[in-house]
């Protein structure tokens, strides 16, 4: 197999010698100073997500993005394209939208009626001619922000100065561009209100050292061999582990116990039983399905294969977005995890779990990966409390849940006079790369 060459952004992901050594504190976990700090220099610079493109359809409309006490609009124009605005009138800053909806004249305010076109523009005003300073209609404009797309999301930054959404993405958008995520269908959509800081969930998709641990059922599926994955991270903060979705070799289930590659290599006619031992059978029937995907995908109606390469055919490349979004690229899936804080509590946030499935002709189930087999269909939103487990009982077991289980008790140690800093080893980089990024934000070097 020809490896694809690396982007020339790319950082080596398990070497530490490319970091400073920042201490990975507490307080950064539990201090509403540090929360203050990171709304002050870090959250209101970065680009956000604020939908899905599929959410705007139409002109009009609309998704609206609560982050923590700031809310954004963005809508579909006439003409095409996707404007973003402040959530607040402007007559006395009334919220004009709490849900996703689609408007036809514009958004009305509940307040004292005014009306602001879906291009911001204030449209109607009871009593126009009653303000001294004149008539506001055709001159007042909601304050807009930058917007736009990429990955089949809307994004949102609320810093006029930001670099451009390519620009900081990259080289995000230029590595999966063989993806066609514009047409991923998200079949699963669920927001969980969980106890723990949003760090957490960056830090822990930044490493798979947890894997063997935390997600015993993964090793003969994703291989987990600290050798075989490949880490990389970008000066923009972003990074990725490249595993290949083939059985470790260094951890097998019992003889006799059904095997999950057995049954994704029958999918692609391969027989599990040609090859004369199990280490083969990982090695070679790994190169085996990516032949057999390539010669079989058009006949299935996997079109999403089409312009993919020998990696991306078979192979799961896991990356974080800086600084809370994750997204795990399967072969059929994108998965979306994303974390953001709660308005006034460090030791609370929401966790966005999207699943999503590229199409493939004739499918009417599909595999979600982190939640199980899901209809093909866009499905609606469910906002739960993990409440331990109990709040979200149809991902109990899921790799995602039982990283969930683990959040609450990383808080606590937080706490602890105990800890002081994480001793990492070297597939934990990028947790600490993680945070010297989130430093350099803070501490204005960025
Ligand atoms: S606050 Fe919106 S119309 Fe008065
Ligand atoms: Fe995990």
């Amino acid at each position: 197999m020809i490896k694809p060459p690396l982007h020339p952004l790319t950082l080596d992901g398990r070497d530490a010698s490319n970091l400073r050594g920042d201490p990975i504190t507490g307080d950064r976990y539990t201090s509403r100073d540090f929360m203050q700090r990171e709304w002050d220099h870090m959250w209101t610079r970065i680009w956000h997500v604020a939908g899905r493109t599929a959410e705007l359809e139409e002109p009009g409309d609309y998704v609206v993005h609560d982050f923590m006490k700031e809310s954004v609009i963005c809508v579909r124009q006439d003409d095409g394209s996707i404007r973003a605005f402040y959530n607040a009138c402007g007559h006395r800053g009334q919220r004009l939208a709490w849900n996703a909806a689609s408007v036809t004249e514009g958004f009305q305010c509940p307040y004292h009626g005014w009306l602001w076109g879906k291009d911001g523009v204030l449209r109607a005003a009871q009593d126009p001619e009653d303000f001294p300073q004149g008539n506001p209609c055709g001159k007042l404009k909601l304050k807009e922000l930058r917007c736009d797309v990429w990955g089949g999301m809307v994004w949102y930054t609320m810093d006029p100065d930001a670099p451009a959404l390519a620009d900081y993405l990259a080289p995000i958008p230029e590595i999966y561009a063989h993806y066609p995520m514009d047409t991923a269908v998200r079949v699963f959509w669920m927001k969980i209100n969980l106890n723990t800081n949003w760090k957490f969930a960056t830090d822990n998709f930044s490493e798979s050292y947890h894997t063997r641990t935390a997600h015993p059922q993964v090793p003969p599926w994703i291989d987990q061999d600290v050798d075989t994955a490949r880490h990389e991270m970008y000066p923009g903060g972003h990074g990725r582990t490249v595993q290949p979705m083939r059985p470790s070799l260094s951890d097998r289930l019992p003889e006799g116990v059904p095997h999950p590659f057995d049954s994704i290599l029958r999918q692609w006619d391969i027989d599990p039983g040609s090859f004369p031992d199990y280490e083969t059978k990982a090695m070679q029937g790994w190169l085996d399905l990516k032949a057999a995907k390539r010669r079989l995908w058009q006949e299935r109606g996997y079109v999403h294969y089409e312009h993919m390469d020998d990696e991306e055919i078979t192979d799961s490349p896991h990356t974080v977005i800086f600084p809370n979004v994750t997204i795990s690229f399967l072969p059929d899936n994108l998965i979306f995890f994303r974390t953001e804080p709660h308005p006034e509590d460090p030791d609370k946030c929401t966790f966005d779990l999207w699943c999503m499935a590229f199409p493939v002709k004739g499918q009417r189930v599909v595999e979600s990966i982190m939640a199980g087999p899901q209809p093909l269909r866009e499905a609606e939103l469910e906002v739960r409390d993990f409440d331990n487990g109990r709040g979200v009982p149809e991902i109990d077991g899921q790799i995602v849940f039982q990283d969930m289980m683990l959040a609450e008790g990383q808080q606590r140690g937080m706490y602890s006079r105990g800890y002081s800093d994480a001793y990492l080893s070297a597939q934990e980089t990028r947790v600490r790369f993680f945070h010297e990024v989130l430093n350099d934000y803070l501490e204005g070097r960025r």
